[in-house]
């Protein structure tokens, strides 16, 4: 019989090598020949059901559901447009009801500092503290992010920090893909608003969203890179491991101390130029 304290190592253990879901009690080829047949065959007949007369109505729904998706990212880039000001875009963003996390969420959280700082740190999502406080990174991670502001110099009320999106998702679950393209230009309207010089994006969500590279952090980590305004504005953009990985694999945190190294040097090389 296995002690907690085993079964918690092993757990880590599991989490450390990315092990996220368990699907059965014991392991087993997932993609071994002769379990595919079936599994393809499957999917064989579940395309052939979706493109029978009998599906329309499937069909039907799927076509309207993408739709409803593109008209709600649309008249998200619309009402972000028309905000000329961080308070105009708060205000549209609350009366705003094309994202369905606004339903379970408690509060909305929008981004909070400096309206005019050279430093823009952005997270995921609001976790459970943020959801209940209404406001970014005031949990476990928010506190060991102040520490990393502080550790390079700074004061959390001189940068300017946000979320990808503004509602919690979930049982803080992976945001999906339609949440974030539906979230995403309140975002780039923050970002727009208050052009920051340098932009630290804090874990692969934020760094997928919104440079658009589906890369790992462990590969966009570290250089620097550009996330484009338009044509002529382009921002020094740094991305990192976000403080709740930072917080469950602490030999990590060297990196990342790297990172903000490497953001204050070029910080100082820039106010010499
Ligand atoms: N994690 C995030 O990404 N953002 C927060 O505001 C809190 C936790």
């Amino acid at each position: 019989m296995m002690q907690n304290e085993e079964i918690k190592e092993l757990l880590e253990w599991y989490i450390m090598a990315g092990v996220e879901e368990i699907a059965g009690d014991s392991p087993f080829e997932a993609i071994q020949k002769e379990n595919s047949a079936p599994a393809l065959s499957q999917l064989t007949q579940i395309r052939k059901e979706i493109s029978t007369p009998s599906s329309q109505p499937l069909r039907k729904a799927t076509t309207e559901l993408a739709q409803a998706m593109q008209n709600a990212c649309q008249s998200a880039r619309d009402i972000c447009a028309k905000a000329q000001t961080l308070q105009d875009l708060k205000e549209v963003l609350s009366g705003f009801d094309g994202c369905a996390l606004k339903l379970t969420a408690s509060n909305m959280v929008f981004g909070e500092g400096d309206e005019h700082a050279k430093v823009m740190f952005i997270g995921e999502a609001p976790g459970a503290d943020e959801d209940r406080a209404g406001r970014p990174f005031v949990g476990r991670s928010g506190q060991l992010l102040d520490k990393m502001i502080e550790a390079v110099g700074f004061k959390r009320e001189e940068c300017y920090i946000t979320n990808v999106l503004p509602w919690r998702p979930p049982g803080n679950r992976t945001p999906t893909d339609g949440e974030v393209a539906v979230c995403l230009p309140f975002l780039k309207r923050q970002i727009e608003l208050i052009q920051p010089e340098y932009i630290f994006l804090l874990g692969a969500s934020a760094a997928n969203a919104l440079l658009d590279i589906p890369d790992p952090i462990s590969k966009l980590r570290g250089r620097w890179l550009e996330y484009c305004i338009n044509d002529t504005q382009k921002i020094k953009t740094l991305a990192s491991f976000h403080p709740a990985y930072l917080l469950r694999n602490a030999g990590q945190k060297a990196k990342a101390w790297v990172d903000l190294l490497r953001l204050k040097s070029q910080m100082e090389e820039d106010k010499k130029a």
